[in-house]
């Protein structure tokens, strides 16, 4: 076993920020909607709002960050291993089965977590952020380029708002489980709060040789 530095200051930042977030807008959204109440109606407006917008400047530095690291290559989805990974997580972590995909600095995530995680970034988190930034300004429409916009009713909107919220809080309770399932039960969550995770050596080595062998591009 190796210790490798795996998920560094601001990616650890980002993740538990964003993840406290989401489960706030949740409760807020979900005390708006009318299922729960908690805070008063008007106060969890309030909270949402302004949730909402720490939200968009978080992803704002999460955008600048993916880009200029490069580690918004971890996403791009691939079949390799997909199904080998599903029938893991269905049948084969309950037989002690060996992980299929064996996590490296290189490629941290399993193909089936590239594909959620691409899906919440390029389809579930815009369409909340458009959802939301309507929603918002429809229900404050005095200001003079939002009344140009012309929304005519909340109902689209609102729904998708509300199927987004659904997806995202499943996406959680599923994300709470999935942790558990690292090399021991708390060694994916200890490394989320350290950065740092042990990793066998020899997935290490093999990514290396990996991309040793790799053709080094011509000028
Ligand atoms: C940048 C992102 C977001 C913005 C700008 C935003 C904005 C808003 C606004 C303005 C409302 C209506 C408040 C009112 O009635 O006065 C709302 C409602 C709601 N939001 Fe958000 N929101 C965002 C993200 C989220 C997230 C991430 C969740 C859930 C995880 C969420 C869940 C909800 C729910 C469930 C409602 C109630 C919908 C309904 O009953 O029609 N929102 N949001």
């Amino acid at each position: 076993m190796i210790r490798e530095y795996v998920y560094r200051g601001f990616e650890r930042f980002w993740h538990w920020t964003q993840a406290g977030l989401i489960l706030f807008l949740g409760v807020t959204g979900f005390e708006i909607h009318g299922s729960i109440r908690f805070f008063g109606y008007e106060q969890a407006v309030r909270y949402h709002s302004i949730a909402a917008l720490s939200f968009l400047t978080l992803i704002v530095f999460a955008i600048f960050w993916h880009f200029t690291t490069g580690e918004w290559r971890q996403y791009i989805p691939t079949w390799t291993n997909l199904r080998a990974q599903v029938e893991y997580y269905l049948l084969g972590i309950f037989h002690n089965a060996p992980h299929p995909t064996k996590k490296t600095v290189l490629s941290k995530l399993n193909p089936l977590q590239k594909l959620v995680y691409a899906g919440l970034k390029a389809l579930i988190i815009p369409v909340m952020v458009v959802t939301g930034l309507l929603y918002m300004f429809y229900r404050y429409p005095q200001r003079n380029e939002v009344l140009s916009l012309n929304i005519g009713s909340l109902e689209v909107i609102a729904v998708l708002h509300t199927i987004g919220a659904f997806l995202l809080l499943s996406f959680l309770a599923a994300h709470l489980y999935l942790i558990t399932t690292g090399r021991t039960p708390s060694s994916n969550l200890k490394a989320m709060i350290t950065g740092y995770e042990e990793i066998p050596q020899d997935h290490e080595v093999a990514a290396a040789a990996h991309i040793a062998s790799e053709p080094v591009p011509s000028k």
